[in-house]
């Protein structure tokens, strides 16, 4: 059975040095969006382009779990819902899956975040002392039936499927196999 890691933290909270360690030791494909947004878009959101290049990375991560191979979603997935739908994908694949969550002290969250401004700023993006502040009243923490891999909770109400909602939150994704 592929397992599939679910990195979970604010920017700054230290994902994708994780991730790369994670990516090495089991070995395990790592897809991290930044990578991606900031060579072809020099941004990381884009509008939705965003959105869909997660819908098109989540549906490269179900074929190389099915295919048998760990993955890592290096994408930070502040909302409990889709961290939801992703593990209810992952269940519905044969995989095994796990929240991986870095939480992060805001004094800590700023100096690390200056730090990699300064010494590698090709990686990342300006973000300013309001940006974070408003981004950790925004994130919702992972509880403890996340942090387990209890089971999945239902969908939202108005939501017939963990896939239907996916399919929304991320428009690109394709969720069967093909
Ligand atoms: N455990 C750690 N202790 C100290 N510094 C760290 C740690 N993890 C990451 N860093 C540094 O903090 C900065 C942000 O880490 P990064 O992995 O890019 O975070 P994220 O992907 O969550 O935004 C980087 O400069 C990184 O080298
Ligand atoms: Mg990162």
């Amino acid at each position: 059975m592929a397992h599939l890691f679910l990195m979970v933290g604010l920017p700054g909270a230290g994902k994708t040095t994780r991730a790369r360690e994670l990516a090495t030791t089991h070995p395990a494909l790592r897809l991290t969006p930044d990578e991606w947004m900031i060579p072809l878009f020099g941004e990381s959101t884009a509008g939705r382009k965003r959105d869909l290049l997660e819908g098109l990375l989540i549906s490269t991560a179900l074929r190389t779990l099915r295919l048998g191979t760990p993955v890592v979603l290096d994408f930070g997935l502040w909302g409990r819902d889709e961290r939801s739908a992703l593990r209810w994908l992952a269940t519905s694949v044969g995989a095994s899956c796990q929240v991986v969550y870095l939480p992060v002290d805001e004094d800590v969250q700023r100096a690390r975040i200056a730090h990699r401004q300064a010494t590698a700023p090709h990686t990342t993006f300006p973000m300013t002392g309001a940006d974070i502040a408003q981004w950790r009243r925004q994130f919702q923490v992972p509880d403890a039936a996340e942090l387990r891999g209890g089971t999945v909770p239902a969908p939202p109400p108005d939501w017939p499927s963990w896939p239907a909602w996916a399919v929304d939150r991320w428009p690109s994704l394709v969720t069967t196999s093909r």
